[in-house]
């Protein structure tokens, strides 16, 4: 049984984290909880402050202000050790193959050398385990980084940009062992400055912009935070670029037509209502999608509204 209330207790928690580097505000009073159990997504451009944070989560670089709980504990460098951290340029020695470059980060970390074999093959690298590192591609080096993190089981990753520089088949391939390590119950908080890619493994994202925190929250939740609507397309016989009568005055829908295809954006609840309108008219809808709005989108509307308040 685990004991009571300690999933309240966030896996990862930041508080009031600044760094500067002297003129550079790097982090800016950053505030965010991962916690126990999720996949969280910590977003942001080029130069925001991801990598700073985590390195200063990691012990790597010494926060200006603020501080980094573990567990609900500052964290000493015992802790540290037990967490799968990949670093944003990870490199490894040429020469070696995946089986000895594993042996020497165990051998790093205290951990155990017969799970290797076995790690090795949890993320597809078992082929390969006798050739020297030197050949690897891109996607080869990524995943031998996630199994060194794997090394001692850790319950706790911290990924900075896992998937930059993968094409989408790796990236496909890459989420996948992600999402096979949180599902054997590792909590994962990993960074990245591309969005759309990311959206469908994070339980919670947090995003950051000129070392501060944003928003954190869900996609949905962020969605909704934006008042993004979703966009439908429907195909109707005979529509010849005119927008339906009933439609134009409806609040809260914007509709818009060309040659067949009638694109209506509105909020979630409204899309029923709009269908049965073109029923109850007697159109004869030929084809109909729809298309949520991505993270993407979210992402440049959040930015340009900060922009905007400057
Ligand atoms: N060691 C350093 N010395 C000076 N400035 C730094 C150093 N590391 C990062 N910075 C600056 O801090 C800001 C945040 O960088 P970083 O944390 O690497 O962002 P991200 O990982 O989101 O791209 C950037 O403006 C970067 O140039
Ligand atoms: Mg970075």
């Amino acid at each position: 049984m685990p004991a009571t209330g300690s999933t309240d207790v966030p896996a990862i928690e930041v508080r009031n984290l600044t760094k500067k580097y002297g003129e550079v505000v790097a982090v800016n009073g950053l505030n965010l909880k991962v916690k126990k159990g999720e996949v969280y997504g910590f977003l942001g451009p080029n130069g925001a402050g991801k990598t700073t944070t985590l390195k200063i989560i990691m012990g790597l670089v010494h926060p200006t202000a603020g501080d980094v709980l573990i567990g609900g504990k500052k964290p000493d460098a015992e802790v540290r050790r037990d967490i799968g951290f990949l670093p944003e340029k990870m490199s490894f020695y040429d020469n070696l193959t995946p089986t000895q470059t594993l042996e020497f980060f165990a051998d790093l970390k205290n951990a155990e050398k017969k799970e290797i074999r076995q790690i090795l093959r949890d993320v597809g690298l078992q082929e390969a385990a006798e050739r020297r590192v030197g050949g690897f591609s891109k996607g080869m080096g990524q995943l031998l980084g996630i199994a060194q993190c794997m090394l001692g089981s850790p319950s706790l990753y911290v990924l900075d940009e896992p998937m930059s520089g993968l094409d989408a088949r790796w990236r496909k391939y890459f989420k996948d062992k992600l999402k096979t390590i949180n599902q054997n119950g590792a909590t994962i908080i990993f960074s990245s400055h591309i969005l759309a890619e990311v959206e469908d493994i994070c339980d919670r994202v947090g995003i950051i912009h000129r070392g501060r925190l944003l928003f954190e929250g869900t996609v949905q939740e962020l969605h909704r935070h934006l008042k993004l609507k979703p966009k439908l397309e429907i195909m109707i016989e005979g529509l010849a670029g005119k927008v339906p009568e009933e439609l134009k005055g409806m609040e809260g829908i914007e509709a818009s037509a060309s040659g067949d295809w009638l694109t209506v954006v509105c909020d979630y609840g409204s899309r029923a209502a709009v269908m049965s309108i073109l029923e109850r008219k007697g159109l004869k809808i030929l084809d109909f999608r729809t298309s949520e709005p991505s993270l993407e989108e979210s992402f440049d509307l959040l930015l340009a509204s900060v922009e905007g308040r400057r």
